[in-house]
């Protein structure tokens, strides 16, 4: 006679039945990509409108002229992305970072083509000093003495709200400040709605950590800081709750999606922001993310598009339906 506790161990545990075929495993499927959920990261550069360098350490990743960008954002439409999002890379840089809120500014110029050509194309536009200033440092720099330097939080968050506004004017969809300086968002949604763009978003680079995995951005959009590092405004690597105060901060200052970066390494950040605020989650899987992926599949380590793919639907099951990837286009191919 089998007890009640023999069936449990032999038919009931048996979790690999809907694991046998194709068809039970795509029917018990929790998690699904979709090309809607991705935003693509275009670099455009001033140097040449037919300029297309590629980046050393981003295979497949290249530097755009305002010609050259128009193939990519053709295929953004067809591929159905959700969105591109723009960084500046430019010849012009200067202490204050003047290219990044002149309306002659390279990512100004991108946003008003784009939209010409392409107005279903929704345009994200990042909003920073650091690809612009001479010293790569996202805000303004004050000499305190001493070798001491200090990032102006105020008179950073003036340049920003007066960039976010250049964007907006341009034709933006979304203005995301990637910055991390203190009040930020407040100061770019009352410059919105001063300025008639009451009912543009905004998208907060919210938990943004200091992290190593941004290493080959800064080669991409040539903004690594000439000396000292970000760890003065960019969050802690070891802080979670810090996650929480910063994302309800922004949430209660006008942020209508938050942001998670970089991804893999913060799946906890995601899931935890996730489960505790209603707004929509969105995450970066930064260009550190993309290259260690590229690199171990160049050398025959390890199946790239597997790991693409399974490395998205990761951050996808930890709670971002908006992720931002270098391997948008490909992995929209692979769905
Ligand atoms: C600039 C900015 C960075 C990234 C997006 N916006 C880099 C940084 O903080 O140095 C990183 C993106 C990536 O690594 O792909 N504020
Ligand atoms: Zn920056």
């Amino acid at each position: 006679m089998t007890s009640h506790s023999d069936l449990f161990v032999d038919s009931g545990s048996r979790t690999r039945r809907t694991r046998m075929t194709e068809p039970i495993r795509r029917l018990v499927r929790e998690t699904s990509l979709e090309a809607r959920n991705f935003i693509l990261p275009i670099f455009v550069t001033d140097e040449h409108p037919e300029a297309m360098n590629e980046i050393a350490s981003m295979p497949g990743v290249y530097q755009y002229g305002l010609s050259t960008m128009m193939s990519l954002c053709d295929k953004a439409v067809k591929a159905k992305l959700g969105g591109v999002i723009l960084f500046g890379v430019t010849t012009k840089k200067d202490e204050r970072g003047t290219m990044a809120y002149s309306p002659k500014g390279i990512v100004a110029k991108a946003i008003k083509e784009i939209k010409k050509r392409f107005p279903e194309l929704l345009v994200v536009a990042d909003v920073c000093l650091c690809e612009y200033t001479s010293h790569g440092h996202c805000g303004i720099v004050h000499d305190h003495g001493d070798g001491k330097f200090v990032i102006e939080n105020d008179e950073t968050v003036e340049l920003l709200a007066e960039e976010a506004l250049v964007y907006a004017e341009a034709g933006a969809d979304l203005i995301a400040p990637s910055d991390m300086m203190d009040g930020r968002v407040a100061a770019i949604r009352e410059m919105l709605d001063e300025n008639g763009f009451e009912a543009l978003p905004i998208m907060s680079y919210s938990a943004k950590y200091a992290s190593a995995f941004y290493g080959p951005f800064r080669d991409a959009a040539g903004s690594a800081p000439t000396f000292g590092d970000r760890r003065s405004h960019q969050m802690d690597p070891a802080n979670s709750e810090e996650a929480m105060r910063v994302v309800e901060r922004d949430v209660l200052e006008g942020a209508d999606i938050v942001m998670i970066k970089p991804a893999m390494s913060y799946l906890d950040i995601i899931r935890r922001v996730r489960d505790q605020f209603d707004v929509p989650v969105a995450a970066y899987q930064v260009s550190g993310e993309y290259s260690m992926i590229k690199a171990a599949a160049a050398n025959g380590w390890v199946d790239g598009d597997r790991l693409m793919m399974e490395s998205l639907l990761s951050i996808k099951r930890a709670g971002a339906s908006i992720i931002l990837t270098y391997f948008a286009l490909e992995a929209s191919e692979l769905l």
